[in-house]
């Protein structure tokens, strides 16, 4: 193995410097390897300038720093890129341009840190000759075949700690607090800080709710002395026979972005004569330093991925399973988004501790 890339692609999350850290350093130390960054995801290989090497000293002080000093590009699907050409706006294919210039470079592999959306792609370039190597990024916790991507621990500590300041404020105005995370069509952001954060009420995409279902828990607190509650609400929590809320419609380039519902259920909440504030926690839950967990993860991933291409497993993805790291084929991962279950221990647990779901 002579020479590998790097890129990010989709949202950032925590910890994706710890994977370049670990690669570079891996790579570099292990295998004599020489690496090279495509920054802002697959739009590096298009772009001049687009290519830079990695060294020994690029990565120096990355470990706790968020975002991705390659940046990252949540546009970049090269089988949809939009091009003005002539003054018209268009968007094409450029995917075989993608696997041209991997090949050019001479690169023995590369490794995609992504989503679903970004390992999709990876996977499909792939299927044209692209020797590619996934490794699981998200906050959402929602890619299959592995039991956690990185960047979730620190979006939950972060949306436990906003539960915790929304507790102390909510007692003293006697108030319903509505917090909305993110998560995409995955609750586990909002499952797992609900529980961690002593939520009353999680609401997430997994089980449609009734709004009659929250306000017999809120009356029900209030009746037994509770004069405050807190409501932890994925963005993509719907009620029953309703739709998701959308701040932006979907199109060929953007996907579709979430947001509103916290909003709506507040709204509701306060016609029933209930004083209620919403806050949307929103990108707070990407940023900044990843917790240990994710840093340990990280670079655990961002290594195993390095010794994976030097054995050649293309199209396969690092996972985390039974809490030893192994890899799994790229079209696994893939094939079933990762969803809470009804089922799931947290689900049942949540239940147990009298956290309502709305479904009740
Ligand atoms: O997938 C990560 C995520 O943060 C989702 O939880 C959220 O819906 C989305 O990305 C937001 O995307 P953007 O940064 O493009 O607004």
């Amino acid at each position: 193995m002579k020479k590998i890339g790097i890129l990010t692609g989709g949202g950032d999350a925590p910890g994706l410097n710890a994977v370049i850290r670990a690669a570079v350093k891996t790579a570099i130390n292990v295998y004599g390897c020489q690496v090279l960054g495509i920054k802002n995801g697959y739009d590096g290989f298009l772009d001049e300038d687009g290519i830079i090497p990695l060294g020994l000293a690029d990565v120096r002080g990355i470990l706790p720093r968020g975002g991705t000093i390659l940046g990252a590009a949540n546009r970049g699907n090269p089988y949809a890129r939009k091009i003005i050409r002539d003054g018209k706006e268009s968007v094409i294919d450029v995917s075989d341009e993608i696997v041209k210039a991997i090949r050019n470079l001479e690169l023995d592999a590369l490794l995609v840190i992504g989503g679903d959306g970004t390992l999709r792609i990876a996977h499909e370039l792939a299927q044209k000759g692209a020797r590619v190597i996934g490794v699981p990024k998200t906050i959402d916790n929602d890619i299959g075949g592995t039991e956690i991507t990185f960047g979730f621990d620190t979006a939950l500590n972060i949306a436990t700690d906003a539960l915790d300041r929304l507790h102390t404020t909510a007692e003293s105005h006697h108030r319903v607090m509505v917090l909305e995370l993110m998560g995409r069509d995955a609750g586990f952001i909002a499952l797992q800080a609900g529980i961690s954060g002593g939520a009353d009420v999680i609401l997430i995409p997994e089980i449609p709710f009734k709004f009659e279902s929250v306000m017999a828990k809120i009356h029900q607190r209030d009746n037994e002395g509770g004069k405050f509650s807190i409501l932890a609400v994925s963005e993509g929590a719907k009620p029953e026979g309703g739709a998701q809320l959308f701040a932006r419609q979907g199109d060929e380039v953007f996907v579709p972005r979430l947001g509103g519902i916290g909003q709506a259920v507040a709204e509701y909440i306060e016609k029933q004569g209930f004083e209620s504030r919403v806050t949307v926690l929103g990108h707070l839950q990407r940023g900044g330093t990843p917790t240990s967990f994710d840093r340990s993860l990280a670079t655990r991933y961002g290594a195993a991925a390095v010794r994976l291409a030097a054995r050649g497993g293309y199209d396969r993805m690092v996972a985390l399973q039974g809490g030893t790291i192994t890899d799994i084929p790229l079209a696994e991962a893939l094939a079933v988004p990762k969803r809470v279950k009804l089922t799931d221990d947290a689900v049942v647990t949540a239940r147990n501790v009298g956290v309502s779901f709305g479904d009740e």
